[in-house]
Formats: C-alpha cells, sequence, structure tokens
C-alpha cells in the first residue's frame, strides 16, 4: 500500500452517528477484531477484550439504562441548584452519550488487567507503581487495539463512532446487564454500521500546535 492510501484511510475515518439498515455481518465483525488484535501491548500482554452486541433489543436496553442515568444525574443536580447545568446534560450530552441508537452493531471495548511476568517477577515484589496505575496500563493497549478497529472498519467502508458517554454514566448498569466479570475495565463502546451519509470535517490543532521537537 502507498503512503498517500494509508493517510487518506487516516484523514477520512469520521464519527458516525446515523446508519443505514444493512447489517453488518459476524464475519465482517470477526475481521475488525482481527485487526483490532494486531495492535501493540505492554510487554505483549493484550489487555483487550471485545463484545459485539448484534442484538437491537440489548442497543436500546443500553440507550434506556444511559438515560436513565442522566435523568437521574440531572434530577440531583437541579437539586443542588444548577438548574442550568441540568438543562445542558440532558440537551447537549443527551444526544451525545446515547448516538450509538441507530447503530445496527455495538461493540463494548474492554481493557483486562494487565498481568506479565515483569509485573510478576520485578514490578510487583519492588512496588514499582500504585496499582491503580496498572489499571491504567490496560486501558492504554485497549485504546490502541480500538483504534485498529475503527480505521479497519472505515477501510472497509463501514462507520464507527467511539463513545465513553453511556460508560461514564451508566457503567455498573452495563457490567450487569452483559455479565461483564469485575476484573475488566469497560474502556469504551464503539457504534458500528454502514454510514447513512457523511458527517462534516471537523478541525484539527496544527501540527506547529501539538509537536515540540527536542533537538
Ligand atoms: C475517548 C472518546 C470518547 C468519545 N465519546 C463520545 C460520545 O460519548 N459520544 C459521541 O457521539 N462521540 C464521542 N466521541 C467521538 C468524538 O466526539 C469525535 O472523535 C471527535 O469529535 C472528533 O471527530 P471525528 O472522530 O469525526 O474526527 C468520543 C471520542 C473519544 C476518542
Amino acid at each position: 500500500m502507498e503512503y498517500a492510501e494509508f493517510k487518506e484511510i487516516v484523514l477520512g475515518r469520521r464519527s458516525i452517528r446515523t446508519f443505514t439498515d444493512q447489517e453488518v455481518t459476524k464475519e465482517e465483525i470477526f475481521e475488525l477484531i482481527d485487526c483490532a488484535r494486531y495492535a501493540p501491548s505492554d510487554t505483549n500482554s493484550q489487555t483487550w477484550q471485545f463484545i459485539a452486541i448484534i442484538n437491537k433489543e440489548i442497543i436500546k436496553e443500553i440507550e434506556k439504562i444511559t438515560w436513565d442515568e442522566l435523568n437521574k444525574k440531572a434530577a440531583e443536580a437541579e437539586k443542588r441548584g444548577l438548574k442550568k447545568e441540568a438543562r445542558l446534560l440532558l440537551r447537549s450530552f443527551g444526544p451525545y452519550a446515547t448516538a450509538f441508537s441507530d447503530a445496527p452493531v455495538l461493540i463494548v471495548c474492554l481493557a483486562t488487567p494487565y498481568n506479565s511476568k515483569f509485573r510478576e517477577k520485578i514490578f510487583d515484589p519492588i512496588q514499582l507503581v500504585e496499582n491503580e496505575i496498572w489499571q491504567e496500563e490496560g486501558i492504554k493497549s485497549s485504546c490502541l487495539a480500538t483504534q485498529n478497529l475503527m480505521l479497519a472498519a472505515h477501510a472497509k467502508g463501514l462507520g464507527t463512532c467511539p463513545m465513553t458517554g453511556p460508560v461514564l454514566l451508566a457503567s455498573d448498569k452495563i457490567r450487569n446487564l452483559l455479565n461483564i466479570k469485575q476484573d475488566r475495565q469497560i474502556n469504551m463502546v464503539v457504534a458500528l454500521g454502514y454510514p447513512n451519509g457523511n458527517p462534516t470535517k471537523i478541525p484539527r490543532k496544527s501540527v506547529e500546535e501539538i509537536l515540540t521537537i527536542v533537538s
């Protein structure tokens, strides 16, 4: 593949929030996860797992759970005198946190515990870092795998939207609904389907703004 083709895929990926009715097959999902698993991970720990929900009723249930939590948080905020914030939470964050509702597939991206020979034989005995840091380590690799998945989806003409909205609001309820073990972290969910239309490009910070070269 030429670099220009690769760059086109990277620049062309956009967060997709409306989808056509076209089905995403299990083979297509399998292919995306096949790409995801080639992401790098700390000491090749491969701290990722994926749950692909293709049942519309379960996706709707996650949407409902998310709205329930949004309403609860808004009511609590209003009680504390934060009326404007409560309204904004519902009007602005609500649709953003439930933008997966139209998707034929919802992929729940998990981070599994980071365990390795390094950790067991060196890091833990010398207490290199706090335990929470190891949780972050799993999340880092899980994010890279998820990006592979999204780029692969885009290259296949599929659309995705990475989302933490429902996780921030309703992580415990989603965990219960899907029987996710306590030692797995719900990193994010990814809406997946065939895009309905082309969203407009979203600006990016310039390279000069985000890059420091140390020479
Ligand atoms: C960690 C993370 C969380 C996100 N959460 C949401 C979300 O809850 N709802 C949503 O609609 N989009 C979500 N997005 C998508 C961003 O809004 C989107 O990536 C950003 O606006 C840039 O647009 P683009 O992906 O089309 O380039 C999230 C993206 C990331 C990386």
